[in-house]
């Protein structure tokens, strides 16, 4: 018996799979998290029963590869595979205008990559994750960084932009995550008090030394499944 919130991720995955993975001969990139995980199992039982065939994932993080994995669904990776159909991912936080903030899994680096390498990125979420601004509900932007800038970053990072910033330490270990590219989460708790271009700070971010990447993904979502508590889904097109 699933949750209400469950069934709602659920409803979501099922219903962007249904619209935008075809029948056969998709190269897919599968995001990460909670939500990822009803997309992973709906592809194994469609693939499985040959619903859907000729299909090839780009895991986006170590925890969808397993997925994928122990599901028997074929997988590639961007060196043999560069070019995608579509990309399928969660999110933590979705605006008005479909810009999102993303890596609450530390896994925005790779998304954002096997994001960029789809021809469509299609965003499933539960009602919670719904925004008037970024900011409303989720309190910070993940970025990863480069493990021999993070002490200077975190300095340098909230006397540029504001906030305060914290490295991201590991539930179970005496020190930081460390990403699936070897590198920190920096956790940019922003100021909510002031209007923010996200596009501006996301390249500003991004053209910081040692910022490999930022959980920003800003005019890149081509749609959004929004699943609410009664069991409904509204696609949304930017
Ligand atoms: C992983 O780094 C994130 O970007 C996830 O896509 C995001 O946290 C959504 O996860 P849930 O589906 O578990 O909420």
């Amino acid at each position: 018996q699933l949750s209400a919130i469950e069934e709602a991720k659920k409803s979501a995955a099922i219903a962007c799979a249904k619209k935008h993975i075809p029948s056969s001969g998709c190269r897919l990139g599968v995001g990460s998290g909670s939500t990822v995980k009803h997309l992973v199992d709906y592809l194994a039982e469609n693939y499985a029963n040959g619903s859907i065939n000729n299909l090839v994932c780009v895991a986006t993080s170590y925890q969808t590869k397993r997925w994928l994995f122990e599901a028997n669904l074929p997988m590639s990776d961007l060196d043999l595979t560069p070019e995608l159909d579509v990309c399928i991912d969660g999110a933590d936080e979705v605006d008005k205008e479909f810009n999102l903030i993303k890596g609450g899994g530390g896994c925005l680096a790779r998304e954002k990559i096997v994001q960029t390498a789809a021809k469509k990125f299609y965003v499933i979420a539960d009602y919670t994750k719904q925004s008037a601004f970024l900011g409303e509900k989720y309190k910070y932007v993940p970025i990863e960084v480069l493990p021999f800038a993070a002490e200077p970053l975190l300095r340098w990072l909230p006397a540029r932009e504001g906030g305060s910033a914290e490295l991201r330490m590991a539930a179970r270990k005496c020190g930081p995550v460390i990403t699936d590219n070897n590198n920190y989460i920096i956790d940019w708790h922003f100021d909510k008090t002031t209007q923010h271009n996200w596009k501006e700070t996301q390249m500003r971010l991004n053209n910081t030394p040692g910022v490999v990447d930022c959980g920003l993904f800003v005019g890149v979502t081509d749609g959004v499944f929004f699943a609410y508590p009664d069991g409904s889904v509204q696609e949304l097109h930017a």
